[in-house]
């Protein structure tokens, strides 16, 4: 089977975020099924520059205001397409937001465009290649639907996923001229939404089937509370929606031999742990100290809770804790933490900006990773935080319930626990899970198991890799 999967990014060429850690993955664990998948993203300049060498394989005259074209690259064993289009992708910056974090104002335009040339591509535009199934993912790739639905096959399947239904692709009612599409898709079981014009609404609308990345998260947006507005459309369409919770790269994430933390260790060989520990301590400007190493990895923003993790520092430093925080994303929440870290040195430490290597060292040596998300979809930190025995304190919501067991007692005596659970949006039982997290932290043979646990935990995209086949082999038949 031929799959296009059609994103805006995708490790390790270009991420914001967990969307791209998915893009680079899942075809890679979808190849070891025999699933051949091609992945289209537009040609940044960030990317090109790590990919060198790309072959055009088809052009465009005119798509949305300038010539284009697509190549076609390798990157290891991922297939690549990339969408040309320097009127909308060859500028510095971000994928979505100019260099002052502002939305670029032709976003409609630049991912109109790349779901067009999916939709092109799924169908025929480049010689000898084409798709069984399209597999398109958040706003910037959901129009890939419309497109397809009013193309020249308009019933190849295709598949949306939602990342993130906090980030829609809203625009105002006049950009529907823009896009290109037959004036019947402006209509309310189409691409109009709310009086305007909706990207991942229309992708929802016109997928063959939905998913998302937990089945928790699945369940939760069917309701007002997590609905963002599209509850009524998801749970119209609710037969056809799939919740999936998301695996983690196994070879990109292994600390037997991840080139990026101090020591390599393992399940079995826990103790060379400390080595990454003090690194992380002396990369922090931390003191030695008795209590555990809380860490943050995170967008500094509401969705994550970060307003919660500020609220909690004193709590975490009077409990003899440290804490260490890499995150970029809300100014005030930034210069919050970057003024707790002032008034603790040695205690709380944070570096702001986007560090890689520096996520994977944090994972290697923190004892527990904080994630007090409002809403997550799935989450990524804490499985890395699993697979590297940085024991998850975190929200009990979205694919955070799904992948965490509570350290409660029950759970403990039957040797079952990974982590600690606490009420989502709530401060205090924010800081009760910070207190249940350093007493167990102080039963030194308790929290190995649990770290073991953690680690020998199967966050792998092995079972839901096969989730995703089984739905495509539905659709193809
Ligand atoms: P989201 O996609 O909502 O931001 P996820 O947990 O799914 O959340 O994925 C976040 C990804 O981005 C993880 O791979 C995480 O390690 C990484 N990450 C987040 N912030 C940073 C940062 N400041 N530096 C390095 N990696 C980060
Ligand atoms: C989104 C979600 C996150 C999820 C990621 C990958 O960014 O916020 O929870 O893990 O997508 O699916």
């Amino acid at each position: 089977m031929r799959v296009l999967s059609v994103t805006s990014e995708l490790y390790p060429l270009i991420k914001t975020g967990g969307l791209a850690d998915v893009a680079g993955a899942l075809p890679l664990a979808l190849a070891d099924r025999g699933i051949e998948v091609r992945s289209i993203l537009p040609a940044y300049p960030a990317v090109m520059r790590k990919l060198g060498k790309a072959k055009e394989v088809a052009t465009y005259a005119d798509l949305f205001g300038g010539p284009a074209r697509i190549l076609s690259a390798k990157h290891g064993t991922l297939d690549l397409l990339l969408l040309d289009a320097p009127h909308l992708f060859d500028r510095e910056g971000g994928p979505y937001v100019d260099g002052t974090g502002q939305d670029w104002p032709d976003n409609r335009r630049r991912f109109a465009a790349l779901s067009a040339a999916a939709a092109d591509v799924a169908t025929g535009k480049i010689e000898g290649w084409s798709a069984d199934l399209v597999h398109a993912h958040d706003w910037q790739a959901a129009l890939t639907a419309a497109y397809v639905r009013f193309g020249s096959q308009p019933d190849l399947p295709v598949v949306v996923t939602i990342h993130n239904l906090a980030f829609q692709g809203r625009f105002e009612a006049r950009a529907f001229g823009e896009l290109g599409l037959p004036e019947t898709a402006y209509s309310v079981d189409g691409v109009e939404y709310y009086g305007g014009v909706g990207f991942l609404k229309a992708g929802l609308q016109y997928a063959d089937a939905i998913t998302t990345v937990s089945p928790t998260y699945a369940r939760e947006i069917r309701t007002a509370e997590f609905g963002m507005g599209l509850e009524g459309l998801l749970r119209e369409r609710g037969a056809k929606l799939h919740g999936i919770v998301n695996g983690i790269d196994i070879a990109e994430w292994n600390p037997e031999v991840d080139p990026h933390i101090a020591a390599p260790f393992s399940s079995r060989a826990l103790g060379a742990r400390s080595k990454n520990r003090k690194a992380l301590e002396k990369r922090f400007g931390l003191k030695a100290g008795k209590g555990p190493i809380f860490v943050a990895i995170s967008r500094l923003t509401w969705q994550k809770g970060t307003d919660l993790l500020l609220d909690a520092i004193e709590h975490i430093v009077v409990h003899g804790a440290r804490l260490a925080v890499l995150g970029s994303g809300d100014g005030g929440l930034e210069s919050g933490l970057l003024a707790a870290a002032a008034r603790h040195p040695g205690e709380i430490g944070v570096i702001t900006g986007y560090d890689e290597p520096l996520a994977h060292l944090m994972q290697a040596g923190g004892d527990a990773i904080l994630i007090p998300s409002r809403f997550e979809p799935c989450g990524l930190t804490q499985l890395y935080g699993l697979h590297y025995g940085c024991v998850p304190v975190v929200a009990r919501t979205g694919g955070l319930a799904d992948t965490i067991v509570d350290a409660n007692d029950a759970a403990l005596a039957a040797n079952a626990a990974t982590g600690i659970l606490h009420q989502p949006g709530s401060g205090d039982a924010f800081k009760g899970a910070i207190d249940r997290a350093i007493e167990l932290f102080a039963q030194p043979g308790l929290w190995r198991d649990m770290q073991k646990r953690g680690m020998r935990t199967d966050v792998s995209w092995d079972r839901s890799s096969g989730l995703y086949a089984d739905i495509y082999e539905r659709l193809v038949g």
